[in-house]
């Protein structure tokens, strides 16, 4: 009986370890309604590497103003966003053009950014640094001369990857926060507790409903995948669903033109998708240069949705309420101009009443994981007040 026994206590271990959510090492078990986590073979995780991304991440001295950090725009207590801010502030207060989408659960992602300019964590961290409207610097170099002198940085780099001096380069330093943010890995959600872990009550009637209508008359299921063992409510993929573009239709032929003529090289589109809201508004073009990708983003995952406000790509939906009636309406926006040429065909009125509105809304509410529950009741509470 041993063996058994043994083997109880171990998964019990493993599942309060996930359970924990943040801090999660290599080789425990996902928590529940999420895989394994994918570690690239080039960046083995350990825990004082991830000690290091942490430190790394929380670091203001990389920007050119010595005031912003990576958790300025994805602080831990709005969920790794920057909410209620539509659009990120960087040094100086300088406005970009996007909403800072949550770095929690990044890791399953296939790609980096709205647009998926960025195809992996690793080379994401190089972007922000070097952005003028986010911190500021020409290039590395400041970032390097700090992290090889730092006798704090000296010693964890040593630790880590075992180099010092001008061997540690942006190479390392990425490996770090790419780390940790393989860290930031949550679900047992409400959601999760129902469908997985088959928790009758973990769902109330209604977000059941919602959930109804979340896989059939709603198709949101068709790109925010659920799948039979886990659900990262995205198909790492891109779509135009009308949000933003419908606002510029009429310029976009011409900008499109304009901007594939350009060749920009990626270094440039960085920057001229943050600082230029109508190039923005071209989405995952910028990055293929192809007419089909015209307002395109990449589909978000809806995991601690609730406490991500507001949404899309250019952060215009305050609520979820509003996120529901967007697609209710089959992309239209608010001012009923007509949508635009791109637009997926999988975005058509879908005929929900008002009650299902609700029910859907509350659907999305359920998709909260525990880490993250106490925002999410203290932003429905700010609701009510408002
Ligand atoms: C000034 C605010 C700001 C700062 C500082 C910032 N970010 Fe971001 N972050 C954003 C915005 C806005 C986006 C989306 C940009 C886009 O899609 O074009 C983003 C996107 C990301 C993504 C991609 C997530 C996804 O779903 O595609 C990751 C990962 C990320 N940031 C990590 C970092 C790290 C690491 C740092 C520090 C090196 C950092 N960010 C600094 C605002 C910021
Ligand atoms: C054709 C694919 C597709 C379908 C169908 C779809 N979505 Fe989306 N969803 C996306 C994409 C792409 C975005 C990001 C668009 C942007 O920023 O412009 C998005 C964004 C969202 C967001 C905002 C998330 C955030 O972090 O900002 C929510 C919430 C959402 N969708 C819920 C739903 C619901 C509910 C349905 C069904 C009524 C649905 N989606 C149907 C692709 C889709």
């Amino acid at each position: 009986m041993k063996t058994p026994l043994y083997g109880t206590v171990l998964f019990t271990a493993l599942v309060v370890l996930a359970a924990t959510g943040a801090g999660m090492a290599q080789g425990t078990a996902p928590p529940l309604g999420l895989p394994p986590v994918p570690y690239p073979e080039a960046n083995p995780q350990t825990p004082e590497k991830v000690a290091l991304g942490e430190k790394l991440f929380n670091d203001k001295r990389f920007s050119s103003t010595g005031e912003v950090n990576c958790a300025q725009c994805h602080k831990a207590d709005s969920a790794f966003t920057d909410g209620p801010l539509k659009v990120s502030e960087g040094i100086n207060k300088l406005t970009g053009t996007r909403n800072a989408p949550t770095v929690i659960n990044a890791a399953y992602f296939k790609t980096a950014f709205w647009d998926g300019r960025s195809p992996s964590l690793e080379d994401q961290a190089l972007h922000p640094f070097v952005n003028p409207v986010e911190m500021g610097l020409k290039d590395h170099e400041p970032i390097l001369a700090i992290v090889r002198t730092d006798p704090d940085y000296v010693k964890a780099f040593k630790a880590v990857f075992g180099i010092e001096g001008d061997a540690v380069t942006m190479t390392e330093v990425t490996r770090a926060i790419a780390a940790f943010e393989r860290t930031l890995v949550s679900g047992n959600s409400p959601f999760d507790r129902w469908y997985f872990g088959k928790e009758e009550n973990a769902l109330t009637p209604q977000q059941k409903r919602g959930f109804e209508l979340f896989v059939n008359q709603g198709r949101c299921v068709s790109c925010h995948l659920i799948e039979q063992t886990q659900a990262l409510f995205t198909d790492n993929l891109f779509h135009n669903i009308g949000e933003g573009i419908n606002d510029i239709q009429k310029d976009v032929p011409a900008l499109a033109t304009e901007f594939i003529k350009a060749q920009a090289t990626m270094a440039e589109v960085d920057i001229k998708v943050l600082s230029d809201k109508r190039t923005s508004e071209l989405g995952r073009l910028a990055v293929t240069k192809s007419m089909e990708d015209i307002g395109s983003f990449k589909t978000p995952t809806l995991r601690n949705v609730a406490v991500t406000a507001p949404y899309m790509h250019d952060g215009a939906l305050k609520t979820l309420r509003d996120v529901v009636v967007h697609y209710n309406h089959g992309g239209v926006n608010k001012k009923g101009d007509p949508v635009n040429d791109f637009l997926s065909g999988g975005i058509r009125p879908l005929n929900l009443t008002e009650a299902q509105v609700d029910d859907l809304t509350a659907f999305l509410e359920s998709l909260t994981s525990p880490e993250y529950a106490q925002p999410a009741r203290t932003a429905a509470a700010g609701k009510k007040e408002n």
